[in-house]
């Protein structure tokens, strides 16, 4: 069921969906991974789709956390209200590029992990720049946060098809960017760890 409600709206709406089918388990632990998730209390995830990472996030999450989701297609947003019942979730259907003021108001000053499936590559350098500085006020030095990209992505750019590497856009807000590639995932990605202070390994 989850894979025919996202192939529609994969198709509906390509450019925010940015992804032909939900990400793999494979692809979804990889993203958790580096997450110290047994010691955070405040937990966000960019773009949940019909809930792949959510998953895998509540299943690592403590009882006391709180998962703050944001969800621009009311389609996604629906379904993940009807299949996901769980006291520490929070869903929010908003573009995350109002983060900042939905976590202020509902009293938020910091997060703790953040996991982003955001098709960044298909959004403008405005809307890029909205999102990590409505994002980055809330990020603490021990903050992670964790994003992934299709290895074959591209972007226009002054009319001209390139590729694209999410890296230097990532370099800008954190200063310790790692990468791994997850083959097991339709297509492969890269998974992008971020750590607002330079780690030493
Ligand atoms: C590539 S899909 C990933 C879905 C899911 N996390 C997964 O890995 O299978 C990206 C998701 O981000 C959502 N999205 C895109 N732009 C958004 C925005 N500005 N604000 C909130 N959600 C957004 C899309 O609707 C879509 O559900």
């Amino acid at each position: 069921m989850s894979l025919k409600v996202f192939a529609s709206e994969a198709l509906a709406n390509f450019y925010t969906v940015a992804a032909v089918a939900p990400s793999s388990p494979h692809l979804a632990a990889a993203m958790v991974e580096p997450l110290p998730l047994s010691q955070t209390l405040v937990a966000v995830e960019l773009g949940a789709g019909t809930g792949t990472m959510t998953r895998a996030l509540l299943d690592e999450l403590p009882r006391e956390a709180t998962l703050i989701v944001f969800e621009i297609n009311p389609r996604f947003f629906h379904y993940l209200r009807e299949n996901f019942h769980d006291p520490r979730l929070v869903l929010i259907n908003e573009n995350v590029e109002k983060i900042e003021t939905e976590l202020r108001t509902r009293g938020y000053d910091h997060v703790d992990v953040v996991v982003s499936s955001l098709g960044l590559g298909f959004m403008s350098e405005e809307q890029r720049r909205n999102i990590f500085e409505g994002l980055m006020p809330f990020v603490r030095p021990h903050t992670v946060l964790t994003q992934y990209q299709y290895i074959h992505s591209m972007q226009f750019a002054n009319g001209r098809l390139r590729r694209l590497s999410l890296r230097p856009l990532l370099n800008r807000y954190f200063s310790s960017v790692k990468s791994k590639i997850v083959w097991r995932n339709v297509p492969p990605a890269y998974v992008f760890t971020c750590y607002p202070q330079r780690t030493l390994t």
